[in-house]
């Protein structure tokens, strides 16, 4: 059944269509132009009119703090609006707070999307979504391109980590509350990536999605009902193809289904020049998206050739006034339905310079959110819950580095590492605090553990940061490159891709730390950080209880807190967790859905602390 969409209020229609008589065609393209703010002043916005300004993953003015933020929405909203001589409409500026504002210093870092799967709770999503506004607001910011509503069905897919898990229905839901609660702050949402972009062949990131419509629409399109019923203002489209087919030149998708059969009339976005790869003539690509039905253009550095080439295709008869038209009367609409017309400059707005970005009441959540996420799935005789006063040695490379912990899309696209540029806590620094008599290894990598000083070992392993496709892994044919540009127009990562699931292969410095500490005769509890399931037969193996953290975010103090018994592990598997040796993650090591829990017996030789079913 077509979700219902909010009525079109007549009162915004009419001041659409004045505003669409006022302007020329150049200016209407300019509302149909996204620009990168390194690439656009605020008198480009003056000049040409552009529709909206965004921060690629990391992009951030000044020294990065809120207000910083608030001065440069500023000077944008001046140059809209403020002189007189600019289009007197309103940009959007938009950014990539996927887990948080998470480009912002200091801002409350959420675990991915992956963990919120895990955690399985649909109102600490909405918690989530509403405090991620609420720091948005604080550096003046308006519109998010979350959430992402990926049904990810392959986890060598370096996105993995950006969707809640392989099940559509958890998928469809999580979006309605991130939606309503996001939006519900004043916070213009962006469900994402428009359709099919979870699967993607062999995880491959901007691939090919080969899939008859009957499992297209059950599995990638369904999970986006529930949001555009809730009313979701924009929707961008996916690199993806699908049966061969761009989805950023796919009429049937974009037109046809999303807004005619849907009824979707709020605005459609590219991604970042994602009409590149329609054709190799940039004014015909720009023809096949535009008419295909996109509303609004992320042309980051491209922008003024943008201009000047659609309206080229104007002048040629190529695209029609009337799709111009209704393109920019989408964009209105979106702008007079979020209430941008009426709202003041950023920094006199309603929650800006809030002071709340980082706050502890913010924190606190954030880290209930990382406890609900762990999921057990090793415990050998009850080791774990950990006891406070256990000689507890903290090893691995991921038990002290909260860039590790935070993963992709965290200050900078690609992620950070180390603990100097993002506020929070690492999983070392929360045992420290809760647990007096733990250590962290000298070396960090377990060398100096010793069963006369050492109850336990806690050895913390896995992935460092990536951010969409440098985080696939590839094997095979699907390494295959040709001249400057992956197969297909797949991005062409400047890394080499990792070539296996299995972590022993690509970090063989996590098993080794294991069995250094264990055949010293110390038991381990491992604790994996990493962006999804990884074929880790062998350091399960070798260790003596196994959680999986995923990407925590800021607050590693939560995972230190269910290890000591704080609280119980609540989080089950998002997807199917890969055995050893199938390169595509066949043979399953456990079922999606499987976790553990403490039993109360557990809970009997940990003094102090008590038991909490459920
Ligand atoms: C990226 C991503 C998209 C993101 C956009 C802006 O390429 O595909 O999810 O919103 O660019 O950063």
């Amino acid at each position: 059944m077509p979700p219902k969409r909010p009525k079109v209020n007549a009162e915004h229609e009419a001041i659409a269509t004045k505003l669409l008589e006022r302007m020329n065609l150049r200016q209407k393209i300019g509302q149909m132009t996204m620009a990168e703010r390194l690439s656009a002043e605020p008198d480009d916005v003056r000049r040409y009119g552009l529709g909206a300004v965004l921060s690629g993953g990391g992009s951030h003015p000044g020294d990065n703090a809120p207000d910083d933020w608030v001065r440069m929405n500023d000077e944008f909203w001046q140059a809209a609006m403020g002189d007189g001589d600019g289009p007197g409409i309103p940009i959007l500026y938009g950014c990539d707070a996927v887990h948080g504002n998470n480009n912002v210093q200091g801002a409350t870092v959420f675990p991915h999307n992956i963990g919120l799967g895990a955690a399985g709770d649909a109102g600490l999503v909405a918690e989530a979504a509403r405090i991620t506004a609420r720091e948005m607001l604080d550096s003046g910011l308006d519109w998010n391109f979350a959430p992402t509503l990926a049904v990810v069905q392959d986890c060598r897919w370096g996105r993995t980590y950006e969707s809640f898990g392989n099940d559509p229905q958890r998928v469809a839901s999580f979006g309605r509350h991130y939606v309503e609660a996001l939006q519900g702050e004043g916070i213009v949402g962006c469900v994402k990536h428009w359709a099919g972009d979870g699967g993607t062949r062999n995880g491959m990131d901007q691939g090919e999605t080969t899939l008859p419509w009957e499992e297209l629409e059950r599995t990638h399109i369904a999970p986006y009902y529930p949001a555009l019923e809730a009313g979701v203002m924009t929707v961008m489209v996916s690199f993806n193809s699908w049966n061969g087919e761009k989805c950023h030149g796919h009429r049937f998708l974009v037109t046809e289904l999303l807004k005619e059969r849907l009824g979707f009339d709020g605005m459609v976005l590219s991604d970042w020049d994602g009409v590149n790869y329609l054709d190799e003539d940039y004014g015909t690509a720009i023809r096949l998206s535009v008419n295909a039905g996109l509303d609004m253009f992320m042309v980051p550095e491209r922008w003024r050739e943008f201009i000047d080439a659609l309206e080229a295709q104007v002048r040629l008869g190529h695209v029609s006034t009337a799709r111009i038209d209704n393109a920019v009367r989408r964009i209105l609409r979106t702008k007079l339905r979020c209430g941008l017309f009426d709202r003041p400059r950023p920094s006199r707005r309603l929650g800006t310079g809030s002071g709340c970005t980082g706050c502890a009441e913010h924190r606190t959540v954030a880290r209930r959110a990382v406890r609900e996420s762990l999921v057990l799935l090793k415990n050998e005789r009850n080791l774990l819950p950990l006891k406070p006063e256990q000689r507890i040695l903290v090893a691995g490379k991921n038990a002290h580095n909260l860039g590790h912990q935070c993963g992709g899309w965290t200050r900078s696209w690609q992620g950070e590492t180390g603990n100097d540029t993002i506020a929070g806590t690492s999983i070392w620094e929360g045992m420290r605090e809760l647990a007096p008599n733990a250590r962290l290894s000298a070396g960090g990598d377990g060398g100096d553990a010793d069963p006369n000083e050492h109850d336990v070992a806690l050895v913390v392993i896995g992935e460092r940061p990536y951010a969409e496709g440098f985080g696939d892994i590839r094997s095979g044919d699907d390494l295959v490159v040709e001249g400057g540009s992956m197969v297909n127009g797949l991005m062409n990562p400047l890394e080499p891709y990792a070539r296996s699931l299995e972590l022993a292969e690509t970090h063989p410095e996590d098993l080794a730390c294991i069995r250094r500490i264990s055949e010293k005769g110390v038991p381990v509890v491992v604790v994996l950080v990493s962006g999804r399931p990884l074929a880790v037969g062998r350091e399960l193996a070798a260790s003596a209880a196994f959680v999986a953290a995923w990407l925590p975010g800021s607050e590693g103090r939560g995972v230190a807190e269910v290890l000591l018994g704080m609280g119980d592990f609540q989080g089950r598997l998002p997807l199917p967790w890969p055995g050893d040796g199938d390169p595509a993650g066949g043979e399953m090591q456990f079922p999606g859905g499987f976790g553990l829990s403490y039993s109360p017996a557990a809970f009997d030789n940990v003094v102090g602390l008590n038991y909490k079913a459920g």
